[in-house]
C-alpha cells in the first residue's frame, strides 16, 4: 500500500518479537479480515497497513541473539512470549552488538540462563554509523527498565542519524523539554515515553478512575499490583531500576484525578517476578471510594493478558504515526499521539479527548 517505513530495533526481546510476528500474521491476514481486523485499532493508518513496516537493523547485547538473523533472534532465549506466527521474513537484518552500558541488572547472574541476559563477548558497534548504514527512519527502544545510560546513548545516535525515536520504555526522554528540544531543532519527530498497551492496567485503571470521576465518586484509594514471568519482570526485580517505572505508572493514573491522591492512598507498579507466568501478565486492581451519602464503594478487578503482544498492538499504531509525522516534515515531540499511546507523554490528557486528537492528527487535521 504506502511506501515501507523502516525502522531499526533497540532491545529484541519479547516486545520485539510479538511485533515483528504481528506484522507478519497481519501481511497474512484475509481479505475479510481487513475491513474488521482482529486486535488492531488501524488496519490502514493513514495509507500505510502493518506489512509497510519494514525492519533494517537491530541491536542487542545477547549471545543468544548478536550475529543472528533478526528472524531468529526474535524466538531465542530468554524471549519466551506466545507465538503469533513462526516465519518471520527480516531475513536479511543481523543483529548487531549495542554497547551494554546499564542494560543489564546484575541479580540477573542469580538466574538460570535461559531466563535472564546474558552479554555476548563482541565490541559493540558504532550506532550511529549502523543506523545511517541501514536507512533506518524511525528506531525503537525497547531497552530494559532501568537502562538511563542505554537509552541516552541510543537517543544520542538518533539523533546524529536524523532517525526518530519511538521510546517505549520508562527512561523519560520525549516527555523532557531539553530532550524534546533536541528532536525539533534536528527537525525530525519523536514519540514517548513508556508505550501504553492496548488493554493492560494502565488504561483500564485510568477507565475505572475516569467512571468514578463521571459519576460523581470520590475515589479515596486505589493499588495497581503486577506480576509476569518474563525478563522485564525478572529485571523489575532490582528495585533500584524501577523508580521509572512506577512514575511512570502512578502519574499516568494520578494525572486523570483533578487533585492527586496523597502518595500513601495511591500504591501502582510491578509487583513479583513469577517464572511459571511466563509473558503472561496478571494486574489486580482494587479502587476505593464513596458515593452518594459518603457510603463507601470497592472495586477489585483481575487482569490476565499475554503481556508482548499487547504492547506491539499500540506500537505498529506508533510507528505509522511517526512516519506520518516525517512525511510531513514536522518536529519535535507529537503530542496527541504520545497521549493516546504513551504513559507518560510530554501532556497527559483524557483518553477520549486524546484519542480523537489521534484521527484528526491521521487525517492531517492538526499537526500533532
Ligand atoms: N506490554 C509490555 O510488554 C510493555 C509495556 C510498556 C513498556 N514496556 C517496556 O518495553 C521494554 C521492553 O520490554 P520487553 O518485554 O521486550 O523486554 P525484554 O527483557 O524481553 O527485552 C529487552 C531486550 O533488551 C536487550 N538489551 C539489554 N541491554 C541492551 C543494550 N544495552 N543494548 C541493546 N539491547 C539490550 C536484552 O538482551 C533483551 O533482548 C521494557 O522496558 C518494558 O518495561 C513493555
Amino acid at each position: 500500500m504506502g511506501r515501507k517505513i523502516r525502522i531499526a530495533i533497540v532491545g529484541v526481546g519479547n516486545c520485539a518479537s510479538s511485533l515483528l510476528q504481528g506484522i507478519e500474521y497481519y501481511r497474512h491476514a484475509r481479505e475479510e479480515e481487513r475491513t474488521q481486523p482482529i486486535g488492531l485499532m488501524h488496519y490502514d493508518l493513514g495509507g500505510y497497513i502493518p506489512a509497510d513496516i519494514e525492519p533494517v537493523c537491530a541491536f542487542d547485547i545477547d549471545k543468544r541473539k548478536v550475529g543472528r538473523q533478526l528472524a531468529d533472534a526474535a524466538f531465542a532465549k530468554p524471549n519466551n512470549t506466545t507465538l503469533i506466527w513462526p516465519n518471520l521474513s527480516c531475513t536479511a537484518v543481523t543483529v548487531q552488538m549495542g554497547p551494554v552500558l546499564d542494560g543489564v541488572s546484575p541479580h540477573m547472574e542469580d538466574y538460570p540462563e535461559d531466563r535472564r541476559f546474558v552479554v555476548a563477548p563482541h565490541p559493540p558497534v558504532d550506532v550511529a554509523r549502523a543506523l545511517k548504514d541501514s536507512g533506518a527512519e524511525i528506531l525503537l527502544n525497547y531497552l530494559p527498565v532501568g537502562s538511563q545510560q542505554a537509552a541516552e546513548h541510543y537517543t544520542h545516535a538518533c539523533l546524529e542519524a536524523g532517525v526518530s525515536l519511538v521510546n517505549c520504555m520508562p527512561v523519560f526522554i520525549v516527555s523532557q523539554a531539553d530532550w524534546a528540544e533536541k528532536f525539533r531543532l534536528q527537525g525530525i519527530p519523536a514519540v514517548g515515553d513508556d508505550i501504553k498497551s492496548q488493554l493492560g492496567a494502565t488504561i483500564l485503571h485510568r477507565t475505572l478512575v475516569q467512571l468514578f470521576l463521571d459519576r460523581g465518586v470520590e475515589l479515596t484509594r486505589t493499588y495497581q499490583l503486577n506480576t509476569g514471568g518474563n525478563t522485564d519482570f525478572l529485571n523489575m526485580l532490582n528495585r533500584n531500576r524501577l523508580s521509572s517505572k512506577k512514575r511512570s505508572k502512578t502519574e499516568a493514573v494520578q494525572s486523570i484525578l483533578p487533585e492527586p491522591l496523597p502518595s500513601e492512598q495511591v500504591h501502582i507498579g510491578p509487583s513479583d517476578y513469577v517464572p511459571w507466568q511466563e509473558d503472561q501478565k496478571v494486574g489486580f486492581l482494587r479502587l476505593e471510594g464513596r458515593i452518594f451519602g459518603n457510603i463507601p464503594i470497592e472495586i477489585e478487578a483481575r487482569l490476565a493478558v499475554e503481556d508482548s503482544p499487547n504492547s506491539a498492538g499500540v506500537v505498529i499504531d506508533v510507528i505509522r504515526c511517526c512516519q506520518l509525522a516525517r512525511d510531513r516534515k514536522i518536529n519535535g515531540p507529537l503530542t496527541s499521539v504520545a497521549a493516546y499511546f504513551m504513559k507518560h507523554p510530554p501532556q497527559q490528557l483524557p483518553d477520549a479527548e486524546a484519542r480523537i486528537r489521534v484521527e484528526r492528527f491521521i487525517r492531517g487535521e492538526i499537526e500533532r
